[in-house]
């Protein structure tokens, strides 16, 4: 029901009140009622004006019509979602995927108040950035959900490449320009009974942010595109761009061309050839050689003795 409440309210461009949303899913007010407080619990901002409720203005509105226009004739159909402000675009694609979702669902965010990193981390979400999950439902093994990372990591790479950005991808999923992060992927999936239910991909794109926006921590490790291009591009004209090199690579996925992926991800790649450092969670830490990634996305490193380790998870640190 929730889904269908913010597909309602993002849909239409006239601001709604709780009787007319009700009578269009045809339930009881009430239900509308409760629904909208947990939403808003869940960190969603509704703009509510003489009891009437919405959550997409209509400038976003007609910029998204554009965008769906520009991206006409994809394999996969793209729905977008558009909120203000929310805890975390993955915890909203996942609500809907939960309550059926099709795939192609985007849910994109100005700002994120929970925004969630790998590892259980905070990530970091002010105004400006490209703050983005969609929904997929792929029909394929568990086991291959860690490749729609790394795919989705080359389509982005691809973007920031044809905009004059010299993108590379660190093992598994960080966009760096340099050894500054401009990008984080993450990726998580749901299975019932050794079968993929659905995807959810999130993407944390530093895109026009204003730097100072972000806690001194962050501000050391990371960089935008509007400062490494001295311009703002816009995040929906980015969507464009990236939509485009996302439903490649994903239809290439769909049809089980997983070596042309990795053979993809592998030529953007700024870990193979260095020496790392791999930090596990426990404490546990491996060193050697990076010397590329195996069929199943896990990165292979030459440890001193010789032994090849295949590395399935872990934060990776460039040494040299
Ligand atoms: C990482 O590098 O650790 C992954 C960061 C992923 C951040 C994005 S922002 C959009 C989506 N919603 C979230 O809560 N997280 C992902």
């Amino acid at each position: 029901m929730k889904d269908k409440i913010l597909g309602v309210l993002s849909e239409n461009k006239e601001e709604l009140s709780l009787e007319e949303v009700a009578s269009i899913l045809n339930v009881n007010k009430n239900r509308i009622e409760e629904h909208i407080e947990s939403l808003k619990s869940e960190g969603i901002e509704f703009k509510i004006s003489d009891e009437k409720y919405k959550i997409l203005n209509s400038e976003k509105k007609k910029l998204i019509d554009e965008l769906k226009e520009s991206i006409k004739g994809l394999n996969l159909d793209y729905n977008f979602f558009y909120f203000k402000e929310v805890g975390s675009t993955n915890n909203i694609a996942k609500m809907m995927a939960e309550n059926g979702a099709k795939e192609g669902s985007i849910v994109i965010a100005d700002k994120q108040i929970k925004g969630k990193a790998r590892g259980g981390k905070k990530w970091e979400s002010p105004d400006g950035g490209l703050w983005l999950s969609i929904v997929l439902r792929p029909k394929s093994f568990p086991s291959k959900a860690p490749i729609m990372t790394l795919a989705t990591g080359v389509a982005v790479a691809k973007t920031l490449q044809s905009l004059g950005i010299d993108a590379g991808i660190k093992w598994p999923n960080d966009i760096l320009i340099g050894d500054k992060k401009i990008c984080g992927i993450l990726t998580e999936a749901n299975t019932t009974f050794n079968v993929l239910d659905y995807i959810i991909v999130g993407i944390g794109l530093d895109s026009n942010v204003e730097i100072d926006l972000f806690t001194n921590d962050v501000k050391k490790r990371v960089t935008t595109m509007k400062k490494e291009l001295n311009e703002e591009v816009s995040n929906i004209k980015f969507i464009e761009l990236f939509l485009k090199n996302f439903d490649e690579v994903y239809t290439k996925f769909k049809d089980k061309k997983i070596i042309e992926i990795l053979n993809e991800w592998r030529k953007l790649s700024t870990t193979i050839g260095k020496k790392v450092e791999i930090r596990q969670p426990l404490g546990r830490v491996y060193h050697g050689d990076a010397i590329g990634i195996n069929n199943e996305g896990m990165l292979i490193i030459e440890e001193e003795d010789g032994n090849l380790r295949r590395i399935v998870s872990g934060e990776c640190i460039i040494k040299n």
